[in-house]
């Protein structure tokens, strides 16, 4: 930060131009290649509080380019506000974690981190604050605006993108980039990338609210080997907690948290378990007594601690804007993961506070917060990162516990750049329709909001679902949530049971096939992350992506891309009616050997090569055996792809122990030729068998061979029409 205030500032060259008073002591400084930082005026500058958002301070690097999108800077209402025009036709997405269409154009929404459970559409806020907007012009080419607060933000995208904030002037970052993907990436070089995560973590998770006492954990975790479902993932939510005490395991239900960890490790199953912020207020318990001895808690504005009523009664809630704090809960993973527990889920970390109208904690509590994040201030400045500093700390404690393993935490609320520390799902959503259509716009605008690993739970969590479609509508929940970074089942208390086979053989089936699908695209599914991880890419993407020209695709919703290479086609309403729009030119193929309506369409894209293994109980239950790369020659008859491969787990690929193939695939008449291009990393060659699914117009056809050598085959003359 000393740096930010010592720096050089550079007022706007705009003035010139414009000359407006709005904007008359703008000051604009470039950033990095075609990214600029705008500040209100030199005051603003000078007293601009650290950035949450950004994975590190941006130094200045000269002036703004006199073209650069810049925003007008006025006060309304004693609001900052910070406006940036956009020119016709121009599509908005981003914004996080919201509500309603992908299309963000004429929504308004409000970042301020708030329990929602059975949210409808439009919402004003939900888990989540992702003051972000992505711009993409009729010519595909894109910018991205950043505004860089925590406080209480309304974006109102009805006729510009226009933030206006509580709090200070805050600056605004804008990236200019050829392409969407493009400002996406840059926004996750700004905001970080995710760290690789464990392999098991892209399995399918089975959750509800909740399985006790243990004996249901392993009847669960029976039922799904017994019925070859597959399944990396079986959670506890906080009943397996003694009176919902984080920390502490139920003596009468979860009397050995080791065992039924090491029983259900034998079966290839991980487990996550459920840590809220809110911790009971009673002498005697030991984390509210070690939390009271460093005086951890948030206080009221009187100086006095603060307590609020959650699962537990009153709680008190940790300061997580204190390092010392942040160390104090790290710690407390140490004892809690030795019981060999996997994974750590974050909930209620808005904070939610029950039996009040705001929902949460009030806004004037005291955060006596280090002065690198600027320092002691309101809970109103802080709020929207409770969460994000709450998961920060998790993630140490987890990892410290485990030093040789991977983090996975996930976490229900929280900001810009949080992608860093944790997963998220989309909460607490309903088991309906509409439901189901917003899980896959939510997901994919989180990936434009720089959050790739995401997903929603599937089947919904509040109510059973339509009366008389309860199973058609998980069946074909499954099918889709199969497709999204982050597939977990999941409902609330209460609920009728919602395992996969809880509605008779025929959604049995559906689930079953919709799972048997994602672990054959998992080595595709894992290049994905991988690419995530190293560039920032989303992981699920718009339809649009396959053609930011085509109109028809900007608002397209329900079709969405996996990857750059495999477009999914849902049926989103019961009766299969509405026809979503698909890319041009993409071709249809299966994966499953039985042939399921309720699963959604794939496509693969001309020029791709898609790896694709055998279905597997899990993730690790046997070598990838054989490879099949799928192949869909584009129209130049060329195909290239990647296949990215590690240990699953740990952290030996940063040595070089990890194999990033390229394959490259060309038809030359009739001659069609696959080989490896080349590779990256320190694993040899796979004794492997590799199959060659060529994807031709109206057929497929088959090769076989290793990675040694191409391999070759002739494909049949294509027909031509009389
Ligand atoms: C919250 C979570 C939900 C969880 C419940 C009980 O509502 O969003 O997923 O099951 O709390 O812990």
């Amino acid at each position: 930060m000393v740096m930010a205030r010592a720096r050089i500032l550079f007022v706007s060259v705009l003035v010139a131009i414009s000359g407006t008073a709005a904007h008359a002591q703008r000051v604009a400084e470039a950033v990095g290649d075609r990214i600029v930082r705008f500040h209100k005026d030199a005051a603003a500058a000078n007293a601009a509080l650290p950035s949450f958002a950004l994975v590190r301070p941006l130094a200045p690097l000269g002036p703004a380019p006199a073209s650069a999108v810049a925003p007008d800077f006025i006060v309304e209402d004693g609001k900052h506000v910070a406006i940036v025009a956009v020119p016709d036709g121009t599509s908005l997405y981003g914004t996080g974690c919201v509500t309603g269409p992908l299309l963000r154009n004429g929504r308004t929404v409000t970042l301020w981190n708030t329990d929602a459970y059975g949210y409808a559409d439009p919402a004003a806020s939900l888990y989540q604050s992702h003051p972000w907007v992505l711009a993409v012009r009729p010519d595909g080419t894109a910018f991205g605006v950043l505004a860089d607060t925590t406080w209480r933000t309304e974006i109102d995208l009805s006729s510009s993108i226009r933030f206006a904030a509580e709090g200070p002037a805050f600056p605004v970052v804008v990236i200019e980039r050829p392409s969407a993907l493009a400002v996406v990436h840059a926004l996750a070089d700004l905001t970080g990338k995710i760290e690789m995560p464990p392999k098991w973590a892209l399995g399918y998770h089975q959750c509800r609210y909740s399985y006790y006492p243990d004996s249901k954990v392993r009847e669960i975790a029976k039922g799904f080997r017994d019925r070859q479902i597959p399944c990396d993932v079986i959670w506890m939510d906080i009943d397996y907690m003694r009176g919902y005490r984080c920390f502490t395991f139920d003596p009468q239900h979860f009397p050995d948290p080791k065992a039924l960890n090491a029983d259900l490790h034998a079966q290839g199953f991980h487990t996550v378990w459920m840590i809220d912020p809110g911790i009971k207020a009673e002498p005697g318990y030991s984390i509210f007594d070690s939390g009271t001895a460093i005086d951890a808690w948030v206080k009221k504005a009187d100086g006095t601690t603060y307590q609020g009523e959650v699962w537990p009664g009153m709680c008190v809630f940790p300061d997580y804007t204190r390092q010392d704090v942040r160390t104090w809960w790290a710690g407390l993973y140490k004892d809690f993961m030795a019981t060999g527990i996997d994974g750590v889920w974050n909930d209620m970390n808005e904070p939610a506070v029950f039996n009040v109208k705001s929902k949460t904690m009030p806004e004037d509590n005291l955060h006596r917060a280090d002065a690198s994040l600027g320092g002691p201030g309101p809970h109103a400045r802080f709020h929207n990162v409770y969460g994000m500093l709450m998961v920060k700390a998790t993630r140490e404690g987890v990892m410290a516990a485990n030093p040789d393993k991977r983090p996975f935490v996930l976490s229900r609320a929280n900001y810009l750049g949080g992608q860093r520390y944790a997963a998220m799902w989309t909460g607490d959503n309903s088991a309906d329709w509409e439901h189901l259509e917003a899980s896959v716009s939510m997901s994919v605008n989180m990936g434009l909001s720089a959050q790739p690993f995401a997903g929603p739970d599937i089947g919904g969590f509040a109510g059973n679902g339509p009366a008389g479609q309860e199973g058609l509508l998980f069946g074909r929940w499954m099918g889709i949530g199969a497709m999204l970074p982050f597939a977990r089942g999941h409902t609330g208390k209460g609920n009728i049971d919602k395992e996969p086979w809880s509605f008779g053989p025929e959604v049995e089936k559906v689930c079953r096939q919709a799972l048997d699908r994602r672990y054959q695209l998992m080595p595709y599914l894992y290049t994905l992350f991988h690419e995530a991880h190293t560039r920032g890419s989303p992981v699920v993407r718009p339809a649009f992506f396959a053609d930011s020209r085509d109109p028809a695709l900007r608002s397209e919703d329900d079709t969405f891309l996996l990857g750059g290479d495999v477009c999914v086609v849902p049926q989103m309403v019961p009766d299969r009616t509405r026809t979503p729009v698909r890319p041009l030119n993409w071709r249809g193929f299966k994966l499953e050997d039985v042939m399921q309506r309720e699963l959604p369409d794939l496509l693969i894209r001309p020029g791709a090569i898609v790896p694709v293994g055998p279905v597997m109980q899990h993730v690790d239950q046997k070598p990838l055996d054989p490879l099949t790369l799928l192949v869909c020659f584009d129209a130049d008859g060329r195909a290239t792809g990647t296949l990215y491969e590690d240990a699953g787990d740990g952290w030996a690929f940063r040595d070089g122990d990890f194999r990033l193939a390229r394959f490259e695939a060309t038809l030359a008449d009739t001659k069609a030729t696959v080989r490896l291009a080349s590779f990256e990393g320190k694993r040899t060659i796979p004794d492997r068998k590799v199959i060659v699914r060529f994807i031709m117009p109206g057929y497929e056809t088959y090769a076989y061979g290793t990675e040694s050598e191409a391999i070759e085959t002739t494909l049949p003359v294509p027909r031509v029409r009389p």
